[in-house]
């Protein structure tokens, strides 16, 4: 995607040194576009756990060019298996960290020494190049569901609510929920995006509403206690959000928030889909409320906004009563019963385990 009319992927080696790994600062975003140089491991766990690079596909591509910086150092199985268990552990939520690692390890553990830095960058590229296609065609496959509402309101505007950030900021490239909506926007649908700030980050405000701005779709941020009203008066057609984590029964772990929006869709009869890479899917998990590994963060994520003022400094200012306890779940679990459907790179499912095993019998 583009920013300014200069293509972006969230992820990329730096072409003069052939080895170093680029990354855009999303703790900087939408304030100033400051691209990152990580040259190690430990580097590499920083940026993941400080949320600089963030989304649930996109933090395993990173750490899958982490294993390649890390192997650079020191080539042992010793010290690939315990690069993976350290990038593992950087965040719980997101299972494409672990997937993604995972393949790494599958990848490189049989392989020489000698062999693996140059095998561990072009696995690490393939799992960036498939995620960039994955969300390409998760785009494809949404984009009926929006085609189908435009027709039926000729002339009208296709109201889609989203929460925090799916875009491409949160991918390699495309995005999984915006996906649809950029390929809506593309082919000339006359789309609107209601955009949930998302706190206590507000990757909603600071990210989404930059993407879109940046790409031309029309869009609003709105409060995140907005949406149930908005819903109850028409106002949404559709949501779309992305996810972290979707069980082989269909149930959704997305940013903290999601859970209340799929409940007002419901109340109001809104379709609630959910937007996913194969990389998300989670089949040996069942139960998504009761087995989900839900990331608890600093309670200054709520007590604390940072933000741009008048004369052009990045400051954070307290907004919680002094001595007042927080806590900062950062995800949240919406049941399968919850979800309309599933929109993937191979099709649209039922969040379902027959909606899941027909598209990935593999997965199984
Ligand atoms: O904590 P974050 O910002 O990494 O959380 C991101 C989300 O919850 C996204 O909605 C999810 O990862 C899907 S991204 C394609």
């Amino acid at each position: 995607m583009k920013i300014d009319g200069t293509p972006f992927r969230s992820v990329w080696v730096e072409p003069s040194d052939g080895w170093s790994v680029r990354i855009l600062d999303q703790t900087r975003l939408p304030w100033e576009v400051e691209i990152l140089r990580l040259v190690d491991e430990a580097g590499v766990a920083h940026a993941i756990k400080s949320m600089q690079t963030r989304g649930a596909p996109l933090i395993g591509a990173v750490a899958a060019y982490g294993v390649a910086l890390a192997l650079r150092a020191d080539a042992s199985t010793a010290a690939l298996e315990g690069c993976v268990a350290r990038l593992n552990a950087t965040r719980p939520t997101a299972i494409n960290l672990r997937w993604a690692l995972d393949r790494m390890l599958a990848k490189l553990h049989n392989l020489p020494a000698g062999d693996r830095v140059a095998a561990a960058y072009a696995e690490a590229a393939a799992i960036a190049d498939d995620d960039a296609e994955t969300c390409r065609m998760i785009g494809q496959n949404g984009l009926p569901l929006l085609a189908e509402i435009a027709a039926r309101k000729p002339g009208e505007t296709v109201n889609v609510l989203t929460h925090c950030n799916a875009g491409w900021l949160a991918t390699v490239d495309y995005g999984t929920a915006l996906s649809p909506i950029y390929q809506a926007h593309d082919a000339g649908l006359p789309v609107h995006v209601w955009v949930d700030e998302t706190r206590p980050r507000n990757q909603g405000a600071a990210l989404t509403a930059f993407e879109l701005g940046k790409h031309g779709v029309p869009h609003t941020v709105v409060a995140d206690n907005a949406g149930g009203h908005l819903m109850q008066h028409g106002q949404v057609d559709i949501c779309i959000v992305g996810t972290d984590r979707v069980t082989r029964t269909g149930d959704v772990a997305n940013k903290i928030g999601t859970y209340l929006k799929a409940l007002a869709a419901k109340d109001n009869g809104v379709p609630f889909w959910v937007a996913l890479p194969h990389s998300t899917l989670d089949m040996r998990v069942r139960d998504g409320v009761q087995e989900i590994p839900i990331e608890e963060r600093a309670p200054a994520e709520v007590t604390d906004l940072t933000g741009r003022t008048a004369d052009g400094r990045l400051e954070t200012i307290r907004v919680v009563s002094p001595g007042s306890a927080a806590a900062n779940p950062a995800f949240d679990v919406t049941p399968a019963r919850l979800v309309t459907g599933l929109i993937t790179e191979r099709g649209r499912c039922d969040a379902s385990e027959p909606g899941l095993a027909a598209l990935y019998p593999e997965k199984v």
